[in-house]
């Protein structure tokens, strides 16, 4: 393992199984049942998943399906109606977004939530705080290893900003960063908290094709160096079809089919979704 990878690796407490699919472990999420309304809104009926340790999970439905009301639910931002999420053999249904991320859930964002006038490795280190965290007590009296904490932050940040390509922009705002780049620094705040699970929201969003295809690399990197699993929203064919080893098509908040992306795209079903009638 390289230099890079263990200094990385110690951000992340997953082990890739022998299988980069192992349906022989627990399943590393499970929610049942999960229903979100709004108002008279169902924007998600029912939905079921199961994760496994290294799984990449794509989602795709058009627009308003509820993959992000899903991804809201899953993470603490919009606690569902009714159902259950189970994450790592933890009850975490309702749960704040903070407490989520601890447990190892992180995500992006379908719009950039990147903090833009810092610089690129500052929204890493911020989001790396959280595993290096010293006590109070240490904070205030710089005692107890708290430089030695914020040295390892640092240095974890910039293996993560290497980790993502972005090591020449690190001291640039980051919203002078090109669009690309803001995305792949998205990638790497959320990889800094340590997750066993990442959620993306349409990382490609705004990508050229050269730069889908990086991107693709790097999400399936991501899995393979760190055994993260990984669930990926995305409007972009290629990219779920090239990367994901099952996908599941939402239609007005409901699972309507759930495959290989060859078994998906040839479901009735999914196409009539996508062209408006049954
Ligand atoms: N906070 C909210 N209040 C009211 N309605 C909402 C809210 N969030 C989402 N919705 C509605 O729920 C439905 C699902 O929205 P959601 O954002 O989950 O869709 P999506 O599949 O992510 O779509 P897109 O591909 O456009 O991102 C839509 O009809 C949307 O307008
Ligand atoms: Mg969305």
């Amino acid at each position: 393992m390289s230099c890079l990878a263990r200094l990385i690796g110690q951000l992340c407490v997953n082990q890739l199984p022998e299988t980069a699919l192992d349906k022989k472990a627990a399943p590393l999420l499970k929610s049942e049942a999960l229903c979100k309304n709004f108002k008279g809104l169902q924007a998600l009926r029912n939905h079921n998943v199961e994760l496994y340790p290294g799984e990449i999970l794509g989602i795709i439905g058009p627009n308003g399906s509820g993959k992000s009301t899903l991804f809201n639910v899953i993470t603490g931002f919009s606690p569902p109606s009714s159902g259950s999420v189970v994450f790592d053999g933890t009850i975490i249904t309702g749960w704040r977004p903070d407490r989520v991320v601890g447990r190892g859930i992180a995500r992006t964002f379908q719009g950039s939530r990147l903090f833009k006038a810092l610089t690129a490795a500052e929204n890493v280190e911020v989001a790396a705080q959280k595993l290096g965290r010293p006590g109070l007590l240490a904070t205030l009296t710089r005692f107890g290893g708290y430089e030695s904490s914020q040295i390892a932050i640092r240095e974890r940040a910039k293996a993560l900003m290497e980790l993502v390509g972005l090591s020449r922009w690190s001291e640039r705002r980051a919203g002078d960063l090109p669009y690309g780049a803001q995305r792949r620094l998205e990638i790497a705040r959320a990889m800094a908290t340590g997750p066993k699970l990442l959620m993306l929201d349409e990382p490609a969003a705004g990508l050229n094709t050269h730069e889908t295809k990086d991107l693709m690399e790097l999400i399936r990197g991501l899995r393979d160096q760190f055994g993260v699993a990984i669930i990926v929203v995305e409007h972009d064919m290629d990219l779920i079809g090239n990367l994901c080893e099952r996908v599941q098509v939402l239609a007005q908040g409901e699972l309507i089919c759930e495959g290989t992306f060859d078994v998906v795209q040839r479901d009735p079903r999914v196409r009539g979704a996508y062209l408006g009638h049954d």
